[in-house]
């Protein structure tokens, strides 16, 4: 069931913070620590693609993939702040892109079964109803269409859940606890949903999509540093901070 009231708090915080994520999180970059599109190479060839960014933020990830010869790009955020900056990032690449600004979880006019390619780059976590979003980008794509898209790991994501102390990692919150993060920043405040890895893996199946690829890897010079190493670094030697999932709509 859609929460009205995260989503709404969430919105707001994305309005007032646009500025502060102006290209962060964006591809080649899939995540925290994480390997890249750069390595992956998970889209493959994208030319003439039609292409659908969910929660498209800046544009960034529009831009990447226009330089990549994607054929038409459509891009969708609740955010007006952060849609007026990926106009901007957009028009100064000379990119032309179908910007909408809805919620994921709404019926926004997207064709349906259109599109070669639906992704996301650290927006889908942000949902509200997890299976509902996957049926409704299931059916923006054409059948054999391909999902790809990156988050948190649960792991890491869920704030707290995995802390360094004292230079060992310890346990502080339960995997299985899914109630939702009031996170409290210089920025604002938003609401973080806490699902696992089996929500999205069993929503993705009963929205009638084929796992393809899951990714939970740590970049290789992350993993093979060994002077100067942050908190976050050495938790992604001991875990993904990221997981990426390709996925292709089945034939129902
Ligand atoms: C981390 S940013 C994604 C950045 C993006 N990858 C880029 O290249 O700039 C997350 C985005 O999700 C959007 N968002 C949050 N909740 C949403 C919702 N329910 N529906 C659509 N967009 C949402 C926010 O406005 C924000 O732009």
């Amino acid at each position: 069931m859609i929460d009205y009231e995260v989503r709404e708090t969430n919105r707001q915080y994305w309005d007032g913070a646009a500025d502060n994520w102006f290209g962060v999180t964006a591809l080649p970059e899939y995540g925290v620590l994480c390997v890249t599109e750069d390595e992956l190479h998970l889209f493959g060839d994208v030319t003439g693609k039609r292409m659908l960014e969910i929660c498209c933020g800046s544009g960034h990830s529009l831009v990447y993939q226009a330089q990549h010869g994607a054929g038409e790009l459509w891009g969708l955020d609740i955010s007006e702040s952060q849609l007026r900056n990926a106009k901007r990032h957009l028009a100064s690449n000379g990119v032309t892109a179908h910007l909408i600004c809805s919620p994921m979880e709404d019926e926004c006019g997207i064709p349906a079964g259109y599109f070669d390619f639906v992704y996301s780059i650290y927006g889908l976590g942000w949902t509200t109803d997890l299976p509902h979003t996957f049926r409704r980008l299931a059916s923006y794509l054409k059948p054999g269409g391909t999902l790809i898209f990156s988050w948190n790991h649960p792991l890491y994501g869920r704030v707290g859940c995995v802390q360094v102390e004292d230079g060992k990692l310890v346990v502080q919150k339960s995997y299985f606890d899914q109630s939702d993060t009031r996170l409290q920043l210089d920025d604002g405040e938003m609401l973080l949903r806490n699902y696992r890895l089996s929500d999205y893996l069993n929503a993705l199946a009963d929205a009638g999509f084929v796992l393809e690829k899951l990714v939970e890897q740590t970049d290789r010079a992350t993993l093979a540093a060994t002077e100067g190493l942050t908190d976050k670094m050495r938790q992604a030697q001991m875990f993904p901070l990221s997981f990426i999932v390709k996925a292709r709509k089945g034939v129902r």
